[in-house]
């Protein structure tokens, strides 16, 4: 299905931004940078705003979460901004008991243990969405509105991170209950990950159809699966969530071929979808198989090793460890360069880094990594 003629990217508007060239698979002329997290507890302006309003509240007031948003941009510089939301957003729209802690994370009313508490979640009608997310909705076209010719990213939950919260009933080290149910009744397992998959999707396709120029699917748990159990458990759901955007198209405007030639061809492009994990690096390939144009890479494998197992054909975002943007800016530099040289051995990169910024960090370390990175590769384009 084509956007709306009013779409940031039908219109051009974001089309031809760094960030939406790079996950085209070109390489522009300056390294596009955003960081996971960049909205958030690093920031002083953040922090006041969200005085006296529980985490969920701010996600869904569309004045806020378009301000949060708006910060990261206005004080880095950065190439994208990225919803002010949670993943748990859509479950609690449809109808889930849900809240965020402090410290913590995703905490559920109750566990989803088994057969009988699948069928009473999925009772919950997810077509509920198309009413209910219209504060998102909402949100995202303030945001759109104040960022020009800067792409905002929507993004959502993947079917196995949502699961992995839903039957542990909160945060988990190794998922153990998630794990257990796949295998101990796999057709309870496949309906909730059927149902996850289209909460999630309805909420990543919402953001889009509302002016957001690119998608990402977090599916940051998925590291604690085998490749086995990915394969047959996950991938369809994983593979179902993001063809709720995968249809989503615009026609951009060719240059003319040549003197002469009448009327300019267009190409119809898709909406760019980005698929992140930590610790899947004996994913990728499966990640990038479900039907993701770009893959985000944490920062346990080096990106030239992340693109020889892609086969070197897919536009790659990473991978700056965290923990660097607390060390010496001369660490954090000589690191950089390094996730910015064997990046360029994938087609296209993003830099980012290999998971969300921590809450401690110091903001104007993350201005100074944006100019940094826009300075070196202006200086230095790659041959490819
Ligand atoms: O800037 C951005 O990246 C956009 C905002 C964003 C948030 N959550 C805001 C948030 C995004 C993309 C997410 C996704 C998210 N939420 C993921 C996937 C990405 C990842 O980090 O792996 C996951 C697993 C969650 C679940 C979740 N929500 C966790 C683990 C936490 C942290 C709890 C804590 O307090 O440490 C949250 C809460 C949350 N989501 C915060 C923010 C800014 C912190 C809440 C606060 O500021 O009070």
């Amino acid at each position: 299905m084509n956007l709306d003629a009013q779409h940031p990217l039908a219109t051009g508007r974001t089309a031809d931004s760094r960030l939406i060239r790079a996950y085209q698979g070109t390489r522009p002329d300056v390294t596009p940078v955003w960081f996971m997290r960049q909205a958030g507890r690093s920031l002083p302006e953040y922090r006041s705003l969200r005085v006296g309003t529980r985490m969920l509240d701010a996600c869904l007031d569309p004045e806020m979460a378009s301000e949060i948003t708006l910060q990261p941009v206005r004080r880095h510089n950065v190439d994208a901004g990225i919803l002010f939301s949670d993943i748990v957003i859509p479950l609690k729209l449809v109808g889930v008991d849900v809240e965020i802690v402090a410290g913590m994370g995703p905490v559920l009313g109750k566990a989803v243990r088994n057969a009988g508490d699948v069928a009473e979640l999925t009772a919950l009608d997810p077509a509920v969405l198309e009413q209910t997310l219209a504060p998102i909705r909402t949100a995202v076209a303030r945001t759109v509105a104040e960022l020009g010719s800067t792409p905002l990213i929507g993004f959502a939950g993947a079917p196995f991170t949502l699961a992995a919260y839903l039957v542990e009933g909160g945060p988990s080290k190794d998922h153990i209950h998630a794990r257990t149910l796949m295998h101990a009744d796999p057709d309870a397992w496949a309906a909730l990950m059927a149902w996850t998959a289209e909460v999630t999707g309805r909420f990543l396709r919402a953001q889009v159809l509302a002016g957001a120029s690119a998608a990402q699917l977090f599916d940051s748990w998925a590291g604690a699966l085998s490749l086995a159990d990915y394969t047959r458990f996950v991938a369809p759901a994983s593979a179902a969530a993001i063809a709720h955007v995968r249809d989503l198209t615009y026609d951009e405007a060719a240059a003319p071929v040549a003197a002469g030639t009448d009327a300019a061809a267009s190409v119809r492009r898709n909406v760019p979808v980005v698929h992140f994990g930590v610790g899947t690096g004996e994913l990728l390939k499966e990640m990038h198989g479900v039907g993701a144009d770009v893959v985000g890479v944490d920062y346990r494998v080096p990106l030239d090793e992340a693109n020889r197992r892609l086969g070197g054909l897919v536009p790659v975002q990473g991978n700056v460890d965290p923990a660097m943007l607390a060390a010496p800016w001369p660490v954090l530099e000589a690191h950089v360069l390094d996730v910015l040289e064997r990046g360029r051995t994938a087609p296209s990169h993003v830099l980012n880094l290999g998971h969300g910024v921590p809450p401690l960090t110091d903001p104007n370390v993350l201005t100074r990594l944006v100019a940094f990175v826009q300075e070196v590769t202006a200086a230095a384009p790659a041959a490819s």
